[in-house]
C-alpha cells in the first residue's frame, strides 16, 4: 500500500469539496459557476490522483458516481422511522373538513400556518447520512422495510454525496421524490426509439424503472433528479421549529427543495394556492399530481399526532387525474377540410384531467401502427390541462383474444373517391375538394368562421343541412340562398332564416386579411393571410404573384409560398375567387390601410394577451387592438411593450413580470379601446 503524501492528500480534499461545489451549483441551485470543459478537468485530475492513491477512493467520491458493478437482488433496509403516506383529498370541501379536524383537536379557531408543495410524481426514498456522508438510502416499499437502492442513487447528480457546511449532523435521515422532469423524459425516449429500445410510458415510470436497476451503471446513464421534502430524523436536534425553516436548513445542506415551497394562513390560503399551481401544473418542468399542505410548526404537529400510516397535520388535494384506462370500442374515419382522413377513437366514456371523453383523434395510420393498437384494446388516454386527449399506450396484458385489427380505409369514407397517401407525410388524403360533401361541409363551416368571413348563426348542423339537401356545392351558393329555402331546412325558424340570411349578407364587407383566410389555403392561417395582404395590399397581385414572389412574404418558407402559389394559379379557385367578389364581397384598400397604420394610437407597438376577460372573447380583443395599430403577438419576449392580464394568468404573467414588462389589467382596457 503505497503511503499518501501530505500534499496529495490535501490537494486532493480541495479537488473533491470543489467537484462537490460545482456539483451542488449546476445540478441543485442551476446556477453553474465553470463549464462543463473545466469540470471535466477537475474530475480527470480527481481520478490520476485515485488511480494513483486508490485507498483515497471513498464512496462518496465525486467519481463514484458512474455506478458499482451491479448486484443479483436489493436488500432489505429496516426504515428506523416509518415512511408514511398522506391522506388524500379530492375537493375544497375535503380540504375544509381537514382545517375543522386541526382545529377541533388544536382546541382553537384561529388558522394555522400551513407549508405548501407540489406533490411530485415521482418514487419515494430516504436518505441516511452519518457524519455529513450518505451512506444508505432507500425505497418506501411498505413505510417499514424498503429496498438498499443506495449504489443508484449515488448516481443522482443532485443527491449530495456529501453534506456542505461546516456544522453537518451526526445522523440525517432525509426524504424526498426521485423524479424525471418531462424534457429529460422525451429526450430518454426520443433515443431509446432511435435506438429501437421500448420507450416508457411516463416520466414516473422511467423514474421508477432507472431507479430498479440491478447495474447502477445503467441508473448512471438516466436523468434523474430529486427533491427533498421532510426529515425523518436528525441528530442532535437543531433547534428548527417549523418544516418550512428545516426545508431550508436543508437547501444549506446542498439538498434540492421545492422552488414553489410557501407558508400561507389558513385553507384558504391553501385553496389560492391550489388554484395558483393548477394554472402552472402544464407549464411546471415536471409531472406533479397534487399539493401537499402541512401544519407548519412542529409544535402543533406533534399535538395533532398520526392516525394509522399518515399524520393527521398533512393532507394532499390531488389534481384530477390526467391518465386513466378505459376500452377502445370502435374506430371511424372522418374527413377533413383538406381531405385528410383522421381515424378517431369511440371510447368507452371516461373520466380524464377532469372531463368526460369519448372520442380521442388517432392522427393517422402511422400513430395506429406506432401504438400497435386494435379495437377492443384497453388503452392508457391522458388529457393534460387544455391539451386534446390522446391515447398514450395500450395495455396489452388486458388484451383479449377477440381484439380486431383496424383497417384503414382504401376509398374516402364520404365520397368513396380514391385514397392517396402524402409523400413523406403520415397523411393519407382524399383528393376530391368539393365534390366530396364532407370537405365541402368544413370548407364552409371554415368559411364563415369568426376569423374568417364571419357569419353568425352557420352552425355546423346548418352548414349539414344545407349541403345535405343539395341547397350549397359551393361557398358561392351561399350568396345565392333566400328565406324560404332556409326556412324549409328541418328545424329553422322563419325569424331564424331571415337572421342567417341578414349575417350572410353583412358577410360580405370584410377585410382582405379575412377573406384571404376565408379560402382554406393549406397551412394558411390567420397569420399568414395577414403577411400576404401586407405584402401584396391587393387580391389582384396576389392572384399574379408567382413562388419566388411568395417566398419574399415575412416568414414564408418554400412549401407554404408552393402552397399558396399553387392555390391561386388553379383555374377552379381563381374562378371562385372572382364569382364571390362578383357576389359582392369587399373590403378597403389594405393600401389605405397601411398607409394609414402609421398614424394609428398604438402603432410600432408589440402586444401579449393572457388569461381569460369577461367583457369581451380574446380574439375580439385581438382585432381591437390590432384595429389600433398594436402589433399581437403571443410570447412574452424582452421586445413586448404590454402585456394584458386577464383572470387565470399564468407563466406569461409571471415571465412579464421577470422581464419589468408593463402590464395592464381588463378595467384599464376600455380606456385604450375607446
Ligand atoms: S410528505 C408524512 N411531501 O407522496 C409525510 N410527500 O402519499 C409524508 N410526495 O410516498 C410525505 N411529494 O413520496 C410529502 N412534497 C411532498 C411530496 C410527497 C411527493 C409523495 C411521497 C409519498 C406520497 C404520499
Amino acid at each position: 500500500m503505497s503511503i499518501i503524501p501530505a500534499e496529495v492528500k490535501n490537494q486532493y480534499n480541495s479537488i473533491v469539496s470543489e467537484l462537490n461545489i460545482h456539483n451542488h451549483c449546476y445540478h441543485v441551485l442551476d446556477e453553474p459557476q465553470i463549464t462543463d470543459g473545466e469540470y471535466d478537468h477537475l474530475l480527470r485530475k480527481l481520478i490520476e490522483i485515485e488511480t494513483q492513491y486508490p485507498n483515497l477512493v471513498s464512496t462518496s467520491s465525486p467519481s463514484q458516481r458512474v455506478g458499482a458493478p451491479p448486484l443479483a437482488t436489493f436488500s432489505q433496509i429496516e426504515h428506523t422511522v416509518p415512511m408514511l403516506s398522506l391522506e388524500n383529498a379530492f375537493s375544497n370541501e375535503e380540504l375544509k373538513s381537514f382545517e375543522n379536524r386541526v382545529l377541533d383537536r388544536l382546541k382553537t379557531n384561529i388558522p394555522v400556518e400551513y407549508a405548501c408543495e407540489p406533490k411530485l410524481d415521482g418514487i419515494a426514498v430516504s436518505l441516511h447520512y452519518k457524519s455529513g456522508e450518505l451512506v444508505s438510502a432507500a425505497t418506501r416499499g411498505d413505510g417499514s422495510i424498503g429496498e438498499d437502492i443506495t449504489n443508484n442513487v449515488r448516481t443522482i447528480k443532485s443527491v449530495p454525496l456529501q453534506i456542505i457546511g461546516d456544522e453537518v449532523p451526526e445522523f440525517l435521515d432525509v426524504r424526498g421524490e426521485i423524479f424525471m422532469t418531462k424534457e429529460a423524459f422525451s429526450k430518454l425516449n426520443k433515443k431509446a426509439e432511435e435506438n429501437g429500445r421500448k420507450t416508457f410510458v411516463n416520466p414516473r415510470n422511467a423514474a421508477a424503472g432507472s431507479v430498479r436497476q440491478l447495474d447502477s451503471g445503467i441508473t448512471a446513464t438516466r436523468p434523474l433528479d430529486i427533491c427533498v421534502y421532510s426529515v425523518g430524523d436528525i441528530s442532535p436536534d437543531v433547534g428548527i421549529i417549523s418544516h418550512y425553516e428545516m426545508l431550508l436548513k436543508l437547501a444549506d445542506y446542498g439538498f434540492k427543495i421545492s422552488d414553489k415551497l410557501r407558508v400561507v394562513e389558513g385553507i384558504s390560503g391553501c385553496i389560492d394556492y391550489y388554484n395558483q399551481l393548477e394554472i402552472e401544473r402544464t407549464d411546471l418542468a415536471y409531472d406533479i399530481d397534487g399539493i401537499v399542505f402541512k401544519v407548519n410548526k412542529f409544535g402543533l404537529q406533534k399535538e395533532l399526532g398520526f392516525v394509522a400510516k399518515a399524520p393527521r397535520w398533512a393532507i394532499a388535494r390531488k389534481f384530477p387525474a390526467q391518465e386513466a384506462s378505459t376500452l377502445l370500442k370502435n374506430v371511424e374515419f372522418q374527413v377533413g377540410r383538406t381531405g385528410a382522413i383522421t381515424p378517431v377513437g369511440k371510447l368507452e366514456p371516461v373520466f380524464v384531467g377532469g372531463v368526460t371523453v369519448s372520442n380521442v383523434s388517432l392522427h393517422n395510420r402511422d400513430e395506429i401502427e406506432r401504438l400497435d393498437l386494435r379495437i377492443g384494446d384497453t388503452v392508457i388516454v391522458r388529457r393534460a390541462g387544455d391539451v386534446i386527449p390522446q391515447v398514450v399506450s395500450v395495455i396489452v396484458s388486458k388484451r383479449t383474444e377477440s381484439a380486431k385489427k383496424i383497417e384503414f380505409p382504401k376509398y374516402c369514407p364520404v365520397c368513396n373517391s380514391d385514397l392517396e397517401k402524402v409523400p413523406s407525410q403520415a397523411i393519407i388524403r382524399c383528393n376530391a375538394g368539393s365534390e366530396c360533401n364532407a370537405q365541402l361541409k368544413e370548407a364552409i363551416k371554415h368559411f364563415a368562421s369568426r376569423k374568417a368571413l364571419n357569419i353568425d348563426g352557420l352552425g355546423s348542423s346548418i352548414v349539414d343541412s344545407l349541403v345535405d339537401s343539395g341547397l350549397v356545392k359551393s361557398v358561392i351558393d351561399l350568396y345565392d340562398l333566400d328565406i324560404d329555402s332556409v326556412a324549409q331546412l328541418d328545424g329553422l325558424a322563419k325569424k331564424s332564416s331571415q337572421n342567417l340570411i341578414n349575417s350572410i349578407n353583412y358577410s360580405k364587407s370584410t377585410t382582405l386579411p379575412k377573406f384571404i383566410y376565408s379560402l382554406g389555403i393549406r397551412e394558411v392561417g390567420e397569420t399568414t393571410a395577414k403577411s400576404i395582404s401586407k405584402e401584396f395590399c391587393t387580391i389582384g397581385r396576389i392572384m399574379n404573384a408567382k413562388v419566388e414572389d411568395f417566398l419574399e412574404v415575412a416568414d414564408f418558407g418554400p412549401v407554404t409560398a408552393a402552397n399558396v402559389a399553387d392555390f391561386f394559379g388553379a383555374i377552379e379557385n381563381q374562378k371562385l375567387v372572382e364569382k364571390l367578389l362578383a357576389k359582392g364581397i369587399f373590403w378597403e384598400d389594405q393600401e389605405d390601410t397601411v398607409r394609414e397604420n402609421d398614424n394609428l394610437p398604438l402603432a410600432g407597438q408589440k402586444w401579449v394577451i393572457t388569461g381569460t376577460f369577461s367583457s369581451m372573447p380574446r380574439s375580439e380583443l385581438t382585432d381591437r387592438l390590432e384595429f389600433l395599430g398594436a402589433h399581437v403577438v403571443s410570447a412574452v419576449s424582452k421586445n413586448i411593450d404590454i402585456l394584458v392580464v386577464g383572470s387565470n394568468a399564468g407563466s406569461k404573467l409571471k415571465k412579464a413580470e421577470e422581464l419589468k414588462i408593463k402590464t395592464i389589467q381588463e378595467s384599464e382596457l376600455q380606456n385604450i379601446l375607446s
